[in-house]
């Protein structure tokens, strides 16, 4: 375990703000956070890649930063195997990992910012996949008494963008390991995402799809070493058929996506083009040119300056719309 006191948090945040936090503990086991949480007082704040974060202010709360690392195959069929993987594993290389190995289901899933730990809290998804299709079960500790807790998935309360961890359980359980059961023959191809169909002829490979989502996603998402941002700064509205008609009516061309008999979800990103945000910028604060969703850090913005462009986009698409977005990123 390794201890730091008084550190800015710039390196820790994908949106690149310069904050400061009192005390951060790196953790690469379980047994070093049951020792930190029995022998330091909290509150705690729990860090995983720190991509799907806006650091608002500097940080009173003691810092625990997932660096649990291993990928080991927990149990194995002739048709398919379980993966254990350490919470402080990155993302991306779990998913080429797997698509080296030729276990399928986490390819739709390639070049997605963050830590494994970090992925069933919004229940991460891209290109047609969400994480609750390919995910068993996790182990978490309590950070309140240090207890070890398994998590089924029908315990994570999965949803859009959502589960229990952001809910009810906010704040609550650190996740030590994720265990994802994939594929290794029949593997489930999905290109149901328009722009990942039209580039097949032929059923791709898994290693195919990998790599057009690579190249889709570095077209049209900014790479946050080179320009700070934390992807989909808001969620996709999800609105009534009502609404939704209402809207169609006035906009023929607008794009959606169907949730269920009642509901409908509308793209974010065209809702706050249309308002007129794309590529706009205040001060070091702005949207991103070619994804108007992901708003970026264009060098020195601080997190309430981030913040208070993310309302001004808000009160407007409200305005034009009578739509309410909401932030997908964490606000500390
Ligand atoms: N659009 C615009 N203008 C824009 C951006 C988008 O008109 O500036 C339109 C597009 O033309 C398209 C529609 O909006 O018709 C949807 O755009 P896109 O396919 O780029 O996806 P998205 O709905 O904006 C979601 C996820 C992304 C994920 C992509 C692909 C959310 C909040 N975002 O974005 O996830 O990669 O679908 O599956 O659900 C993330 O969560 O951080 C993230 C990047």
């Amino acid at each position: 375990m390794k201890k730091y006191e008084d550190v800015s948090l710039k390196a820790y945040n994908t949106f690149g703000i310069d904050v400061k936090c009192r005390l951060l503990y790196k953790i690469s086991s379980e047994h070093q956070l049951q020792k930190v949480l029995s022998e330091t007082d909290g509150p705690y704040f729990i860090l995983g890649g720190g991509s799907n974060l806006l650091l608002s202010s500097d940080q009173e709360l003691t810092i625990l930063k997932n660096e649990i690392d291993g990928i080991i195959i927990d149990s194995e069929t002739a048709e398919s195997v379980i993966l254990k993987v350490g919470g402080g594993v990155n993302w991306h290389s779990l998913v080429l990992w797997a698509v080296e190995h030729d276990y399928g289901g986490l390819e739709n899933l390639s070049l997605i910012p963050g830590t494994v730990g970090a992925s069933p809290i919004q229940n991460i998804g891209a290109y047609g996949v969400e994480l609750d299709q390919i995910f068993l079960k996790l182990d978490a500790i309590r950070i309140e008494n240090g207890k070890k807790t398994t998590f089924l998935k029908e315990d994570c309360h999965f949803g859009y963008r959502d589960s229990v961890f952001k809910k009810e359980l906010k704040g609550q359980y650190f996740i030590t390991y994720v265990y994802f059961q994939l594929t290794k023959s029949n593997h489930k191809i999905n290109i149901s995402y328009a722009p990942l169909a039209a580039r097949f002829n032929d059923i791709p490979t898994i290693k195919a799809i990998s790599d057009a989502v690579i190249e889709i996603r570095q077209s049209k998402l900014p790479d946050p070493a080179k320009l700070g941002n934390s992807g989909s700064f808001f969620k996709n509205p999800i609105i009534s058929i009502e609404e939704f008609e209402a809207l169609k009516h006035k906009y023929p061309l607008i794009p959606s996506y169907p949730v269920n008999q009642h509901n409908i979800k509308v793209p974010a990103g065209w809702l706050i083009e249309k308002a007129g945000w794309k590529g706009r910028r205040i001060g070091d604060a702005g949207s991103y040119e070619k994804q108007a969703l992901v708003l970026v850090n264009h060098g020195n913005a601080s997190g309430s300056e981030i913040w208070q462009f993310a309302q001004m986009i808000i009160k407007d698409v409200e305005l034009k719309f009578g739509i309410t977005l909401s932030p997908e990123v964490n606000i500390v």
